[in-house]
């Protein structure tokens, strides 16, 4: 990792479950299993939390407020050992973000849908200066290619965290009202309504991203 070392949540969390104070608590078909996967997510993302803290405060505690806040408004995350076909989840802004380095089928597959189609025609991205721009898969991913897409792994509905390579669409499944997103994020099924948001990144070099 680079630039401090974002804390890594796991490489495709097993997990659906509200992340934050911006999410709600969610509804009770879903608390059957899982307990144990929560318990694992809680205490890897609590014991970076922990970790992460107690490294910087030095440094924080002489810095001023707003080069603080400016610290945690981006981070740098190093994505070479980031496999074809995985994907990698990093907390940014106390928030999951899945890195996800596609297959060819999964950019051809995502390429290959008819964009008036989609229940979310827009493409959420914040990189795109047209705030209406067409959710195809092109206005959606990192690189030109279509290798790399990187989104916020909060589902729009109600902030539960999507399941990976799961779904109808094979791209993202949220189990806790079974909202299936495609493999370019766009929600495809369910009663989330939108697309999986894409927060500011780009590539800084061939192999670190920078979020925000
Ligand atoms: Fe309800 Fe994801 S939070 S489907």
């Amino acid at each position: 990792m680079t630039g401090g070392g974002p804390p890594v949540i796991q490489s495709d969390p097993a997990i659906g479950r509200p992340t934050n104070g911006d999410a709600r608590p969610m509804s009770h078909t879903d608390d059957t299993q899982g307990t144990r996967r929560d318990f694992i997510y809680y205490a890897t993302a609590g014991a970076g939390a922990v970790v992460t803290g107690a490294a910087v405060w030095p440094l924080v505690n002489q810095m001023n407020p707003s080069a603080d806040v400016r610290a945690l408004a981006s981070i740098q995350v190093d994505v070479s050992g980031v496999d074809e076909g995985t994907q990698l989840t990093v907390l940014w802004q106390g928030k999951p973000v899945f890195i996800r380095y596609r297959t060819p089928d999964e950019i051809e597959a995502a390429r290959a849908v008819d964009v008036d189609s989609l229940p979310d025609p827009i493409a959420e991205n914040a990189n795109l200066t047209n705030a209406t721009a067409p959710a195809t898969d092109e206005n959606r991913s990192l690189s030109e290619d279509g290798s790399w897409l990187v989104q916020m792994g909060v589902c729009t509905h109600l902030g539960c965290v999507p399941l990976g390579e799961q779904g109808d669409f094979g791209g993202w499944f949220c189990p806790c009202h079974g909202s299936h997103y495609d493999t370019a994020g766009r929600i495809r099924k369910g009663p989330a309504p939108r697309n999986l948001p894409i927060p500011v990144a780009s590539f800084v070099d061939e192999t670190t991203i920078q979020l925000g």
